[in-house]
């Protein structure tokens, strides 16, 4: 039966693994956008979730037949896969609009830019073409993320009827830094994205950027205006007089979901044995995946320089960071992820004491682990160089047990709804940060709990369920 509503995602809400007797098992999907719309979905059962077959597993249970009810995985060739997902989302996409390129040596658009350029484009083309198959008459169709800016102008062309909508997870680039993207690019972007009804950004900062980097040309007009606290813009689209709408949905967090899990058993037995670790030090939590934009190695800097400059924070606080593994098939991010072990190690050599080990790093995906230390928080440190939202910031609010204060950068996108309660700090500015961690440790506990109930209550005012209904509702009612 044709449907409805439809999520096309690079990543589904699960993936398929050999069982040993050699059967295909499922299991859940990883990722915040993944927990994010797995949520909201839950609401909308006849929904269809096109996604990527990702593993091995994944492309054995398509050419088998094996699927779950919703999800629909497309078999991509694995090496045009591999250009358009680690070629040109994660190398070129992800870097335009975090502004993580080493400007001296990157990027360079050259022919081998080019092949993978054409398979980024064959990639968007079969989520559009399984879209087009599997959508009713009319239907609503929310296209996630950088990996699919093009199917939405895809999808226009093939199925006009459709109502469609996109939503960038990241930031967008300033207008100078996707100035540098060949002009084909940004044209075929702005194409791609201007097919959507609606565009969706985390902040009115991100839709901002968007409206000023796109060249609109042979847009005609435009108007913004702000209506209930939500910065809207509308400009006409290339496409036939049509109007998209652009504007922010800041995605939250579910407060009672996420308590419920911190407070299962699992996590009540990591909690035991790091605060066995711990004892009744202080802690600073921070929780990310191994990634260039987060900032991880000036926060270890930033948590160094405090213990320079306070020495009566010594033995009496642990920095527990959890940095999970991500894009381990890019170099850039292998390196990474050594400095970052590399520096902690340095930190704990040069500062450690035979009772007290200064820096806790995990370097695995364990969730039940980070949300034990959410629940140990006495600081949070959350000081990306640019994030299209970050959740993490909304979580440990929610779940820390005795009130925790936020260190937060400016470039989090989650600035722009939490920083009259956190302590803001320029991502770059490790002297700043330190201070800003000094604040957050001698914190009275009145006004770190006051902080604590607002933070709490911004994070979960848009949960993930309301995030997809105020979607779904606006591009529903044009
Ligand atoms: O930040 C946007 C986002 O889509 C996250 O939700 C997700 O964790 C990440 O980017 C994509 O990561 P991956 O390439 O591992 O799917």
């Amino acid at each position: 039966m044709a449907s409805q509503v439809l999520v096309a995602a690079n990543r589904g809400p699960l993936s398929y693994a050999h069982a040993p007797d050699g059967t295909l098992s499922a299991r859940r999907g990883g990722g915040g956008l993944v927990s994010g719309l797995s949520a909201a979905l839950a609401e909308q059962p006849d929904a269809v979730w096109i996604c990527a077959a990702l593993s091995e597993g994944d492309r054995e249970a398509v050419r088998r037949g094996v699927s779950e009810p919703g999800v629909r995985m497309l078999d991509i060739d694995p090496a045009v896969y591999d250009a358009a997902y680690n070629g040109i989302a994660n190398s070129v996409l992800w870097f335009t609009h975090h502004h993580l390129y080493d400007i001296p040596r990157e990027p360079v658009f050259d022919a081998e830019f080019r092949r993978r350029w054409d398979a980024y484009v064959l990639y968007n083309r079969a989520f559009a073409d399984a879209l087009a198959a599997e959508a009713g008459q009319g239907a609503a169709v929310l296209v996630q993320d950088y990996q699919l800016a093009l199917v939405p102008g895809m999808l226009r062309v093939l199925r006009p009827d459709l109502r469609i909508a996109h939503f960038t997870h990241t930031p967008w680039a300033s207008p100078d830094v996707l100035r540098m993207l060949p002009r084909y690019v940004v044209e075929e972007l702005t194409w791609g994205m201007l097919g959507a009804d609606l565009l969706g950004f985390h902040t009115g900062e991100w839709a901002r950027a968007f409206l000023s980097a796109m060249p609109f040309d042979g847009a005609e007009g435009s108007a913004e205006e702000v209506r209930e606290g939500i910065v809207e813009h509308r400009r006409e689209s290339v496409w036939a007089r049509r109007t998209t709408e652009v504007r922010a949905f800041p995605l939250g967090v579910d407060g009672d979901d996420l308590r419920a899990l911190a407070h299962r058993p699992e996590v009540d037995d990591k909690l035991a044995g790091l605060r066995a670790e711990v004892g009744d030090r202080k802690t600073i939590v921070r929780v990310d995946r191994t990634e260039l934009s987060k900032n991880i190695l000036r926060g270890l800097l930033a948590y160094r320089e405090l213990l320079m400059t306070h020495p009566e924070w010594r033995e009496r606080v642990v920095h527990m960071a959890s940095a999970y593994p991500s894009r381990q098939d890019l170099a850039v991010y292998r390196e990474y992820t050594a400095a970052v072990r590399e520096l902690a190690a340095q930190i704990n050599a040069e500062l450690g004491t035979a009772d007290w080990q200064p820096v806790l790093v995990s370097v695995e995906d364990d969730f039940a682990r980070s949300l034990a230390a959410y629940r140990m928080a006495d600081v949070a440190l959350v000081n990306p160089v640019r994030d299209g939202m970050n959740l993490v910031a909304k979580e440990i609010p929610v779940v820390s047990e005795a009130g925790c204060a936020l260190v937060l950068s400016t470039g989090a996108g989650a600035y722009e709804e939490l920083r009259s309660d956190a302590l803001t700090v320029n991502p770059y500015d490790v002297s700043e940060t330190a201070a800003a961690l000094h604040a957050a440790l001698a914190m009275p506990d009145a006004e770190r709990a006051e902080r604590t109930k607002r933070l709490s209550s911004a994070a979960t005012a848009l949960p993930p369920t309301s995030w997809f209904t105020a979607q779904l509702t606006t591009l529903q009612s044009p």
